[in-house]
């Protein structure tokens, strides 16, 4: 029997794909139409303390491999968010991502989150174009800590913090969110990218510059979640181009607990979560992995095959079901 339970620390999710902030989750009814596709949970879209009405567009252009988008950051303000989670929280789990400025915004964000009956809230340190907040409070170590501190003081539910892949020193973010007691890290957000239309000869966003996303990021996240895997004792949740059981498995395997599905909602459509978790089921099957927390880290090299082994390809499915037992 295989069990597709996640648990991320004390959270303990039905299935280990949740969608990921920014996609179909602006709305109340968005969101209840996603728990509903096979997610395990939906994470709202970034919410801050005023409402915003984002960037003008051209906001979101598609690339090679995946799209570069910069929305923003628009939302209703947390106020009038409210409404939106009384339609969505009686259907599921939501996770409130917010955004602020520093960490009094954040702990009055994270406050409100739960008052509307989040099971977590998800710290947005990472959005990679929005002056004064995401990745540009999101990439000082100190900054981070006090920012994950004042939440933690503010609300009893569970804090993650979802990590950016724009720095070279995602381990020591990912150490200051552990050290101000973060319940979990997210890891990744999106790449600051851009992309140029030569006929009108300037970026065709009109930020200029945005969030790159898809498929192409898969390889970055991965290897940040390997990475954050070996300094770190708090829970993972991997994103970043996942889009097949797949891609959902190599982040399990670097160490993540459960993971996001963003882009792919929108280029494979919302049953992706359905096709993920049949492939994850039949995958574990055939490779005798009982349950999720059993493939957890399995390509470091205490919990995987060596890369020997693979090399020589000498295990085959009974000889790893014989090891897993
Ligand atoms: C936006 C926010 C993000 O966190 C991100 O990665 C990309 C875009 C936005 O709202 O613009």
């Amino acid at each position: 029997m295989v069990s597709l339970i996640a648990k991320v620390g004390a959270l303990s999710f039905d299935k280990p794909g949740m969608v990921a902030s920014g996609i179909m989750d602006e709305t109340g009814q968005s969101m209840v139409r996603m728990l509903g596709c096979g997610a395990g949970a939906v994470v709202s879209k970034s919410v801050g303390m005023k409402p915003n009405e984002g960037h003008a567009n051209p906001c979101f252009t598609e690339t090679e491999g995946g799209m570069v988008n910069a929305m923003g950051l628009p939302n209703p303000g947390i106020e009038l968010f409210e409404e939106e989670m009384k339609v969505a929280v009686p259907h599921g789990k939501i996770i409130g991502s917010i955004y602020g400025s520093g960490p009094e915004e954040f702990g009055a964000l994270a406050g409100k989150m739960e008052d509307y009956g989040a099971c977590a809230v998800e710290l947005n340190l990472s959005c990679p174009h929005a002056k004064g907040y995401g990745m540009e409070v999101g990439t000082d170590p100190r900054m981070v800590r006090d920012i994950v501190s004042a939440v933690k003081s503010a609300v009893d539910i569970p804090v993650w913090a979802k990590l950016t892949p724009n720095s070279h020193i995602l381990a020591d973010i990912g150490m200051a969110v552990q050290e101000a007691g973060g319940d979990a890290v997210v890891a990744v957000n999106t790449l600051k990218a851009m992309v140029i239309s030569p006929e009108f000869a300037r970026p065709v966003l009109s930020n200029r510059f945005g969030g790159l996303s898809g498929k192409v990021l898969k390889p970055v996240g991965v290897r940040a979640v390997y990475d954050l895997r070996t300094v770190l004792d708090i829970p993972i949740v991997g994103v970043g181009g996942i889009s097949t059981w797949r891609d959902a498995a190599e982040y399990i395997m670097a160490g993540a607990s459960a993971f996001q599905v963003g882009s792919a909602v929108l280029t494979e459509g919302p049953c992706v979560f359905e096709c993920i978790n049949e492939g994850l089921e039949a995958f574990m099957h055939d490779y005798g992995y009982g349950s999720v927390s059993a493939m957890e880290g399995a390509a470091h090299e205490r919990g995987g095959r060596s890369n020997r082994e693979c090399d020589r390809g000498v295990l085959r499915h009974q000889d790893v079901r014989v090891r897993m037992e």
